[in-house]
């Protein structure tokens, strides 16, 4: 997956005539806050370094990983079409730009950043695309009120490990509160990342909500640490960003967990690709999660025929 032409183009403008060299020691720091999993309060005191050490090796990912997320909640609920969404710690509003091209006919937005510095490369970012009509809040989630009325798509993409643990639940009531019909919550693809989804899993699913993706079912999660429920998803790697990583191969592989749940349910038609498939000669082995709640291996023959082919097209994250 690449960044859609525009937001690429302007990603390079932005970090056109800053020292790449500059850059990398703030990336280098940036990957491994995310590696660590630090957790990270002061939104207000990133500067514009971290900004742009973030457009440039951290966006990519960030956008595929929203981007994949959101096509599996387009693939389960082909009757939704949200017109109206909030982002909460949108950043330079990464996730808008992945829902716009994910549904077109998104017409308004409500961004919440904490940072200003964020929020100033967001609206630059925007500015001349071909985007829903942007509201940008500059506001805490966590204590300011969200007063923008319900929203179609809510969105909290990268942001719930932002949030101190002890207001993670209120802050995911009131996302749910303002939520007309999806919820979107996407986080790094990491074990803490995967607990964050399961907490806020059962707590949606005890307010009512139906989880839509990528678990087939509301049952209980079968998986057991030391295991865990993740993606990736391949992203490109521009020129910028391998100069700023100081790295040579043309892609990574952004790892993520995800969450959509939602106040009407999905037809979930077969069970969701949790893993890498592993394909042999004549076999292909699928691990599976199932809508009965069961996860486990399935081994798929060529003697099987059609299941077979469509074994081999599955991908790590599709429904089989
Ligand atoms: C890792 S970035 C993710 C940005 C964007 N959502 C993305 O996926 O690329 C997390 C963002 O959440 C913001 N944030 C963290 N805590 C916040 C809070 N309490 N209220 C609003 N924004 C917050 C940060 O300033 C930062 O921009």
């Amino acid at each position: 997956m690449d960044l859609p032409p525009l937001l690429r183009r302007a990603v390079d403008d932005a970090l056109n005539g800053t020292a790449l060299s500059d850059l990398a020691a703030t990336a280098a720091a940036l990957s491994q806050r995310y590696r660590d999993e630090q957790h990270d309060t002061k939104s207000h005191a990133i500067s514009d370094r971290d900004a742009l050490a973030y457009l440039a090796v951290r966006l990519p990912g960030t956008y595929a990983a929203v981007r994949a997320s959101f096509d599996a909640v387009a693939e389960v609920r082909s009757d939704f079409a949200p017109k109206t969404a909030l982002d909460i710690g949108a950043g330079p509003g990464t996730a808008l730009w992945a829902a716009s091209e994910c549904w077109p006919g998104l017409t308004d937005a409500v961004l919440v950043e904490a940072s200003p510095v964020f929020r100033a490369y967001g609206e630059r970012l925007a500015a001349g695309a071909d985007l829903p009509r942007i509201t940008w809040r500059v506001a805490d989630a966590a204590v300011d009120a969200i007063d923008c009325g319900t929203r179609d798509l809510v969105t909290l993409a990268y942001a719930l490990n932002e949030l101190a643990p002890k207001v993670r639940h209120s802050v995911l009531r009131r996302l749910w509160d303002l939520t007309a019909d999806t919820l979107v919550i996407v986080e790094p693809g990491t074990p803490a990342g995967w607990q964050r989804i399961l907490a806020a899993r059962t707590q949606l699913i005890e307010a009512g909500a139906h989880v839509i993706a990528p678990c087939p079912h509301a049952k209980a999660c079968p998986l057991q640490p030391p295991d865990w429920c993740h993606f990736a998803q391949r992203v490109a790697r521009s020129r910028v960003h391998r100069q700023t990583k100081r790295v040579d191969v043309p892609w990574e592989d952004e790892k993520f967990s995800y969450l959509a749940v939602s106040r009407k349910p999905a037809l979930h038609a077969g069970a969701r690709v949790i893993a890498r498939p592993r394909k042999a000669g004549g076999h292909t082995t699928l691990k599976l999660c199932r809508p009965d709640g069961s996860a486990s291996d399935q081994v798929v023959s060529r003697r099987d025929g059609a299941l077979f082919k469509r074994a081999r097209n599955a991908d790590w994250g599709s429904l089989f």
